[in-house]
C-alpha cells in the first residue's frame, strides 16, 4: 500500500477526519457499504433516481435486505439523495448500480459531480434478461469499468469488490479467516493506493492483488461466470477464491 501523506484517507486515519461518501445506488451493496463506512467515521450519502419513490417502498431485496426505508431507521446519519445530490456531496463516489443502468445512472450524476473523484466501481454487468444463470453484457475486449473510464475521463475509476458478495465486501472474515483475495483496477495509481487502503484499514482485507490498469477489469467482471458457478456449487454465495503462487 502506497502511503500519500495528505491524502483525505490519510488524514482520516491521523485524525479521524471522516471523509464524504457518495453511494450511487440503494441495493443490498450500497446499504452494506454506506453501512460500514458510516461505522468508520465518514459522512455517507446514498443516490438514487427518486428519494420519495425509494422511501415509499415496502419490498425488501431479493437477499432479504430490508427494504430501504426501514434499513434507514437503523442508519439515520446517513444522508439519501438524488444521483446528483449523492456525486456533489461525495469527496470519493461509489457506483453500487446495476450494471446494465451504471453508465445511465452516472450520467444522471452528472459528470461534473464526477471530475477529478475517485469512483469506486463494485458494479457488474449482468444480463439477467435471459434465463438463470445471467450472461455479461459487455466483456472480452471491453468491460463495464472501462465504458465508464470512457465515459466519464475526469474521473478515477477503480474496479474493486465486485467479485465478493456484498456482506463479505466489508467484512472478510466472515469466511477462510479473511485469507482470500480481492482485486483491485484502474488506470490511477494513487486512487487505487487510497482505495486499497480503504479495503484494508477499514474492512479488513489482508490480500489486495492490483491486476493492473481499467482494462484488467475485464478480468474481474469476467470471473462472474465463474462466481455465479461456485455460489451453486458450493450453495452459498460466502464464498471466494485465494491466489497462491
Ligand atoms: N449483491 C451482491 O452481493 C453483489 C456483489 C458484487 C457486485 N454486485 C453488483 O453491485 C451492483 C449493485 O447490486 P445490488 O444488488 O445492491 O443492487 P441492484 O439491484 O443490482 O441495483 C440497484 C440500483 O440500481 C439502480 N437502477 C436500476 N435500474 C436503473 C435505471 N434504469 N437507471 C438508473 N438506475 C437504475 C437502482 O436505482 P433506484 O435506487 O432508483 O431504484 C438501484 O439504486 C450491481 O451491479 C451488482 O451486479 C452485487
Amino acid at each position: 500500500v502506497i502511503e500519500r501523506p495528505g491524502s483525505r484517507l490519510h488524514r482520516f486515519r491521523d485524525q479521524e477526519e471522516g471523509m464524504r461518501m457518495g453511494l450511487l445506488g440503494t441495493g443490498p451493496v450500497s446499504q452494506r457499504l454506506a453501512g460500514r463506512l458510516a461505522g468508520l467515521g465518514h459522512e455517507v450519502m446514498i443516490g438514487t433516481r427518486d428519494v420519495e419513490a425509494l422511501m415509499a417502498r415496502t419490498e425488501g431485496a431479493y437477499d432479504g435486505s430490508p427494504a430501504f426505508a426501514d434499513w434507514r431507521t437503523d442508519h439515520p446519519t446517513v444522508r439519501v439523495g438524488t444521483f446528483a445530490d449523492a456525486a456533489a456531496f461525495a469527496e470519493m463516489v461509489w457506483n453500487a448500480t446495476a450494471g446494465a443502468a451504471s453508465l445511465e445512472a452516472l450520467a444522471m450524476a452528472g459528470t461534473r459531480n464526477l471530475d477529478g473523484k475517485i469512483l469506486v466501481d463494485v458494479a457488474n454487468p449482468l444480463d439477467v434478461s435471459h434465463r438463470m444463470p445471467p450472461t455479461l453484457s459487455v466483456c472480452n475486449t471491453d468491460s463495464l469499468a472501462e465504458q465508464i473510464q470512457r465515459a466519464f475521463p475526469g474521473a478515477k475509476v477503480v474496479k474493486t469488490l465486485n467479485t465478493v458478495n456484498a456482506r463479505l465486501m466489508v467484512d472478510p472474515a466472515q469466511v477462510g479467516g479473511g485469507d482470500h483475495h480481492v482485486f483491485v483496477s484502474g488506470n490511477d495509481q494513487e486512487a487505487k493506493s487510497e482505495v486499497t487502503r480503504l479495503l484494508v484499514e477499514g474492512f479488513g482485507w489482508t490480500n489486495v492483488l492490483d491486476l493492473g490498469d481499467i482494462t484488467s477489469a475485464r478480468a474481474a467482471e469476467m470471473y462472474l461466470p465463474l462466481w455465479l458457478r461456485l455460489f451453486a456449487a458450493v450453495g452459498n454465495p460466502m464464498v471466494n477464491v485465494k491466489v497462491v503462487w
